[in-house]
């Protein structure tokens, strides 16, 4: 496969693509039992639900109330509400295990010259933490929130902002996500696009085409030309 050419930033979506949202059930297994995946999956499509009805209907609040909101709804279906519970998935979701190939897959990236950035659903608090209790800091030249635009992916407003604060343009970027609704909207939006397709999710409907489906995003400086 030829390398994406003239690629100057590796941007990531957070969560599903650099951390581990399912870890959060997976960590209350005690609790959960078999529903544990039950609740990921619903916790998660309701989450997204969610940031897209917000996003249209121009009310937005940040993805920790979202978080919440949709958890509290995902709890409530499975006959599971109860506040030590709420409180401890809650908790697990602030410092969510970073996926593995992540670390070393950012050094090469660096090593090459090329920056590294999330731009992510996820408030500043949230991410702040997942970033620290991982040690990413020191990998990333930015972390980006939608928060700073006040709109969820996948307005093309959130993407702009992107460029702006990294001052590249589109077709500089490689944009990695494992939604593939994101990877979609990211490559309508002109970026180069390399869709990470961990949950083996089907090609969407959608205007774009990612450059790249990959697995494990151990694939992505070989394809960035900083193999
Ligand atoms: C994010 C969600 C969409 O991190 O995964 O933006």
């Amino acid at each position: 496969m030829a390398p994406l050419p003239g690629i100057r930033a590796c941007v990531f979506d957070a969560y599903g693509t650099v951390f581990d949202f399912a870890a959060a059930a997976r960590g209350c297994t005690d609790a959960l039992g078999a529903q544990a995946p039950a609740l990921t999956a619903l916790w998660r499509d309701k989450q997204l639900q969610y940031t897209w009805l917000r996003s249209m209907q121009g009310r937005y609040v940040d993805l920790w109330q979202i978080t919440g909101d949709s958890l509290d709804y995902a709890l409530e279906t499975l006959g599971l509400a109860e506040p030590a519970l709420r409180a401890r998935l809650m908790d697990l979701y602030r410092t969510l295990a970073v996926f593995p190939e992540i670390p070393d897959m950012l050094r090469r990236l660096r090593a090459a010259g090329i920056r590294t950035a999330i731009l992510s659903n996820g408030s500043p608090a949230m991410l702040a933490s997942a970033v620290a209790g991982n040690h990413l800091a020191e990998l990333l030249d930015a972390v980006i929130s939608v928060d700073e635009v006040g709109v969820f992916k996948p307005d093309p407003r959130v993407y702009q902002h992107a460029l702006d604060r990294l001052e590249v343009a589109a077709t500089e970027v490689s944009f990695q996500s494992s939604n593939a609704w994101d990877a979609w909207a990211a490559s309508a939006f002109g970026m180069r696009v390399v869709w990470c397709n961990r949950y083996a999710q089907k090609p969407e409907r959608l205007p774009g085409r990612p450059d790249h489906e990959v697995t494990s995003l151990a694939a992505l400086p070989a394809l960035v030309g900083a193999g």
